[in-house]
């Protein structure tokens, strides 16, 4: 789909589009802006009759359509409603236009044109509205196509090819967009790369796409196996160890800060097992073709970087993901094997399959001694039992700092990428004392157990103020109901990430 920007006008073919608030003090249902107001007089009040008719009062999240308007040339017009102008937001404006393109997409539109007015009461320029709307139109456009080898089903489709936003500044706004849409390209990498299979993205595969980054300003760094083993990091590497995949762990770096690349950078890390069997406690085989997205940490990371560096932020950030298949072969670890950790602690691996723990103990230990960050936050597919706490609408977060948990609540909570803080304590750190190594890779039963495994991560955090988000029930939508994120990969994290450095963390 191509984004345009048009100045304002009447188009002859497409569809028309318009965003229109809801009339709060007032008697009459949705707020008319000028444009729409002319338009109506042109189609001789048809689009008033319509709100009568149908009641449309210009809600978040409800759209009226009118099809095939007489004396206009456009195969139909849309209202899609934003809600009370005063209470207008970014993610509003990008669900706005989200919303907008999927609509079309069950009429097999292929062109778009949409109409950006001032709102009365709203402190945004048309020309930002305008990005904003552009920006959530791309983030919900999204489809993975990739292996279809005839013209994809319907289910995929998206018809829509050209999209213009007709705004009176439009160049202006055409600037504003260049800037947001290193986030939406950021988006869509995370989830291209989450949704490629495991046979395609395996850890070198993706090495290559984290080089690829140095385009963007990004220094990279790829570590392979001689110098893990020389790192010691016998923990990533037991896990590894079964697959016919190289290990790796990926270096991004973004110096973008003003004082200079020795200000303490802000630290992501990613769980990137490419493909998660279980090993020797293999999973049960219905289902287990989801474990492809048991990378989703990393591929945020990988992501959020990207669209760091894309809009240059004022903010050095390190990225750093440990890429390792996880597979049950002659030479997998076993249940009850001990390694050694690069932190020198040991672990007593119990079940093979909680194997990102034991990826992220060296991962993180790594990170936090050379970089030395002023805050260092990990996202993981971790754990199913967060998923059972939390569902599908929040991802869990753990911190040994409560500033840097509220910055990601309130991060979240402005990009509709919303993390619920859950707990560390002693009594459930105790769960993981091993009887013949310094801890066990799972605690008592399947009790808490997504704390449990943030539990072991903290033993590899010093006293750098961390988070760890559990993303399992977030970083694959089987149903969406939030436009801005199709079905599949969601790219869950990105722009948490991205609004907690912009919020936080620049100049
Ligand atoms: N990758 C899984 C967690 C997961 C589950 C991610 C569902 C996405 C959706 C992780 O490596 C795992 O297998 N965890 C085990 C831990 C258990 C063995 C203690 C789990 O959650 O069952
Ligand atoms: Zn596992
Ligand atoms: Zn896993």
């Amino acid at each position: 789909m191509k984004i345009s920007f048009a100045p304002l006008g009447t188009p002859s073919k497409g569809s028309l589009i318009f965003f229109v608030p809801y009339a709060k003090d007032s008697s009459s249902t949705c707020i008319l802006m000028d444009s729409v107001r002319s338009i109506d007089n042109a189609v001789e009040g048809a689009i008033s009759r319509a709100i009568e008719t149908a009641k449309f009062e210009g809600n978040v999240n409800s759209i009226l359509q009118i099809e095939a308007p007489s004396r206009l040339s456009v195969n139909r017009i849309l209202l899609v409603g934003v809600g009370e102008s005063s209470k207008i937001t970014r993610l509003i404006l990008q669900r706005a236009g989200a919303s907008a393109i999927n609509a079309l997409s069950k009429f097999k539109e292929s062109e778009a044109y949409m109409s950006i007015d001032p709102y009365p009461s709203l402190n945004m320029k048309p020309s930002e509205i305008a990005a904003e709307i552009a920006c959530g139109a791309k983030l919900g456009s999204y489809r993975f196509t990739e292996y279809f080898t005839k013209p994809s089903p319907a289910r995929s489709a998206l018809t829509l090819e050209n999209l213009f936003l007709m705004v009176e500044s439009s160049e202006e706004s055409e600037t504003i967009f260049k800037l947001r849409n290193e986030l939406a390209e950021g988006v869509k990498l995370a989830r291209d790369l989450v949704s490629e299979p495991g046979n395609i993205k395996y850890p070198e595969a993706i090495a290559k796409d984290i080089e690829a980054l140095s385009e963007f300003g990004i220094e990279v760094d790829i570590i392979r196996r001689p110098s893990l083993e020389a790192m010691g990091m016998g923990a990533l590497l037991g896990v590894s160890q079964g697959s016919i995949r190289e290990p790796i762990v990926g270096v991004m770096r973004w110096n973008g800060s003003l004082k200079g690349p020795k200000e303490p950078p802000v630290a992501l890390v990613g769980k990137g097992v490419t493909f998660d069997t279980g090993g020797i406690s293999l999973k049960p085989s219905g289902g287990m073709e989801e474990m492809k997205y048991d990378m989703a940490g990393a591929g945020a990371v990988i992501g959020a970087l990207r669209a760091i560096a894309g809009r240059k932020a004022k903010c050095n950030v390190i990225g750093v993901v440990g890429l390792v298949e996880n597979m049950p072969d002659g030479a997998a670890q076993r249940p009850g094997d001990v390694v050694k950790t690069m932190s020198g602690q040991t672990i007593e691996v119990i079940n093979t399959d909680a194997e990102g723990r034991l990826v992220l103990a060296d991962v993180l230990w790594y990170t936090q001694s050379n970089f030395k960050p002023r805050a260092m936050i990990n996202l993981a597919t971790l754990t199913g039992a967060v998923v059972v706490s939390l569902g599908t609408h929040m991802a869990g977060v753990f911190s040994n700092d409560l500033e840097l948990a509220n910055k990601l609540v309130n991060a979240g909570k402005l990009v509709g990428e919303n993390v619920w803080q859950l707990p560390l304590d002693p009594r459930y750190d105790k769960e993981i004392n091993s009887e013949i190594a310094d801890m066990k890779n799972v605690g008592k039963g399947r009790e808490a157990g997504s704390i449990t495994a943030a539990q072991l991560l903290e033993r590899f955090v010093e006293d750098t103020p961390w988070a760890h988000i559990d993303i399992a029930g977030m970083a694959w939508m089987k149903r969406s109901d939030d436009p801005v994120v199709p079905k599949g990969a969601s790219g869950f994290g990105v722009r948490l990430l991205d609004q907690l450095i912009s919020s936080n963390f620049e100049v």
